[in-house]
C-alpha cells in the first residue's frame, strides 16, 4: 500500500519511539514537565519569540492564537480556503465568538493591497478588524509558499492598521526548506504562530502556539479552558523534539518526490508541475475523463491511496513514510489509470 492521502499518516520511527519511551515527565498542568519545557523553549527560540505553548492539535493551537488576538464579535480576515475557516468546524465563532471575513481563495498568492482594502477600522458602526491570518504553506493552495517579501508587506499592512498578524504555520517547515528562509525570519513577522509537529515532521501528536511571554501566559489559560491542559505529556513532547531535531532538513526529499509525481502526471493535464513547490500535489480533474471519486477508487484498488477533495479535485501528499519505491509504484498505477 502507498498512502498519499496526507502527511499526517506517518508512524513514529523506532528512534522517535525510543526518545518518547525515555522521556522525563511531570504534570504539565502544574508546569512540571521538563521535556515539555525544553520543547517549548526550543520552538520559541527557533522562531525568535519569547515563549511557546504545547497544544494537542494544530486546530487548537490556531484557535488559542485567534482568541488571543480577536475579542468576541470582532473580526478576523483570512482567505476563503484557509484551514481556520474551512476545516476547524466553525471553532472561531463557536469558542471565540469571532467574526470571520475572507478574501477570495488564491492560495499562497496573496495581494497585500487586497487585504489592506478589507480592513475595517475601530468604531461603533462596523465590525472592527483585529487580526489577519495567513497559512504557510497553504494546504488547499497546493502546498504553495507565501514569498517572504509578501509577508513583509502584510506586516506593514497590519502595522499601518494596528491589527495583529497570525500565521497558521502547520507546514512552515516546508516553506523554510523550499525557499531557504530561516524560521526566525518568518517568526518575527508574526504576533502569533501555530506550528505542527505531526504534519511532515513525523511526530504522532502536537502543535505549538508561539508568541510573546505575555501572550503565551494568557494562551495557557485559554488552552486549559478548551480542555487542552495535559498531564505527563513529555512523552509526546519528546517525539516532537526528535522530529524537530531530525526531520526538518529531510523535507527536501519529500519535495523532490512530490515534484517527480507532478512531472509524471503533468502530461495528462491534471497538474502544473512547475507550481508544485513542497510536498502537496493538487490534481485538477476538470478536463479529465475521470472524476476524483473514480480516480480515488481505481487507485485504491491498486493499493494507492489518494485524497478526494471534491468532484474534480484530488490531492497527493508525500511524507516521511514514503520512499522512492513508493513514488515509483504510485506513478505506475496513476499513469496507467490516466492512460485508460
Ligand atoms: C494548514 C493546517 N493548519 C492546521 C491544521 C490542523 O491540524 P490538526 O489536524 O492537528 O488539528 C492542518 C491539518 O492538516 C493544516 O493542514
Amino acid at each position: 500500500m502507498v498512502d498519499l492521502r496526507s502527511d499526517t499518516v506517518t508512524k513514529p520511527t523506532p528512534a522517535m519511539r525510543a526518545a518518547m519511551a525515555q522521556a522525563e515527565v511531570g504534570d504539565d498542568v502544574y508546569g512540571e514537565d521538563p521535556t515539555v519545557a525544553v520543547l517549548e523553549a526550543e520552538v520559541a527560540a527557533l522562531f525568535g519569540h519569547e515563549a511557546a505553548l504545547f497544544a494537542p492539535t494544530g486546530s487548537m493551537a490556531n484557535q488559542i492564537a485567534l482568541q488571543l488576538l480577536v475579542s468576541p464579535a470582532d473580526e478576523l480576515l483570512c482567505d476563503a480556503d484557509a484551514h481556520v475557516v474551512t476545516y476547524e468546524i466553525g471553532a472561531a465563532a463557536a469558542y471565540g465568538g469571532i467574526s470571520s471575513r475572507t478574501w477570495p481563495a488564491v492560495g499562497a498568492e496573496i495581494d497585500p493591497e487586497v487585504v489592506a482594502g478589507m480592513i475595517r477600522p475601530d468604531g461603533y458602526f462596523a465590525v472592527p478588524t483585529r487580526a489577519i491570518a495567513v497559512e504557510q504553506t497553504h494546504n488547499r493552495g497546493g502546498g504553495g509558499v507565501i514569498p517572504l517579501p509578501t509577508l513583509r508587506e502584510l506586516r506593514g499592512v497590519a502595522d499601518d492598521a494596528g491589527v495583529a498578524l497570525h500565521c497558521d504555520g502547520a507546514r512552515i517547515w516546508h516553506a523554510h526548506v523550499a525557499d531557504g528562509v530561516p524560521l526566525r525570519d518568518y517568526g518575527t513577522l508574526f504576533d502569533t504562530l501555530s506550528v505542527c509537529l505531526s504534519k511532515g515532521l513525523g511526530a504522532p501528536v502536537g502543535s505549538l502556539v508561539v508568541g510573546s511571554a505575555e501572550k503565551i501566559e494568557r494562551a495557557r489559560w485559554i488552552r486549559k479552558r478548551m480542555g487542552g491542559g495535559m498531564r505527563q505529556v513529555g512523552i509526546l513532547a519528546a517525539g516532537g523534539l526528535h522530529a524537530l531535531r531530525h526531520h526538518i532538513e529531510r523535507l527536501a526529499d519529500d519535495h523532490a518526490r512530490a515534484s517527480r509525481l507532478a512531472e509524471a502526471l503533468a502530461p495528462f493535464g491534471v497538474v502544473d508541475a512547475a507550481r508544485v513547490r513542497t510536498n502537496i500535489v493538487p490534481l485538477d480533474l476538470t478536463k479529465s475523463a475521470l472524476d476524483a471519486p473514480a480516480l480515488g477508487a481505481a487507485a485504491r484498488a491498486e493499493g494507492v491511496f489518494v485524497s478526494v477533495l471534491g468532484p474534480r479535485t484530488a490531492r497527493l501528499v508525500t511524507h516521511l513514510d514514503l520512499d522512492d519505491a513508493g513514488v515509483d509504484r504510485a506513478t505506475e498505477v496513476l499513469t496507467t489509470i490516466f492512460r485508460r
